[in-house]
């Protein structure tokens, strides 16, 4: 059974997961209609993908260890973007902020002894990882790229292989 606090603090990551999704489903739709970016466009729609996969994650823990998960209303995200490198650079924002999140809430469940939220966060903490690691790489090729229409075309055909987080 989880403490109230724990479930407010996981309920809360419940919000920024679905925020993330939302996030990432607008940059993929503004991406959509950008010409010949199509696997920008891909890669903005599995990443949100993934962003709901992590929400439906903490749903089902915070409801099988006797908690109430709870649906958020969510707030309108960015709907456009001056250049793709600005929204790659606020994807990298967003997931530094995800992960100050994470960790905020491990701290919680150690302060609350609460040793299963804890194990279970750790898959949480190891995909944060591996999501900003993948989130500078793209914004450091960006920036190499700078203007050069031939390195965005190499960088679309790139991103095709790039993998987002891991169920
Ligand atoms: Fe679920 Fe990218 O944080």
């Amino acid at each position: 059974m989880i403490s109230k606090t724990i479930q407010d603090a996981l309920n809360e990551q419940v919000r920024i997961e679905a925020e993330s999704s939302q996030v990432y489903l607008a940059m993929a739709s503004w991406a959509e209609i950008q010409p010949g970016i199509n696997n920008i466009t891909s890669f903005f729609y599995r990443h949100s993908d993934e962003e709901r996969m992590h929400m439906l994650k903490l749903i089902h823990f915070i409801n099988d260890r006797g908690g109430f998960a709870v649906i958020p209303a969510l707030k309108q995200p960015a709907l456009t973007f001056p250049s793709i490198k600005h929204a790659f650079d606020s994807l990298l924002k967003h997931e530094i902020f995800v992960s100050e999140s994470i960790n905020k809430i491990v701290d919680i469940s150690l302060s609350e002894k609460d040793y299963a939220t804890h194990n279970f966060l750790q898959w949480y903490v190891a995909e944060q990882i591996e999501e900003e690691a993948l989130a500078r790489t793209l914004n450091d090729k960006l920036e190499l790229i700078g203007d050069d229409k031939g390195g965005l075309y190499l960088f679309d055909k790139d991103i095709l292989t790039v993998t987002v987080g891991g169920a």
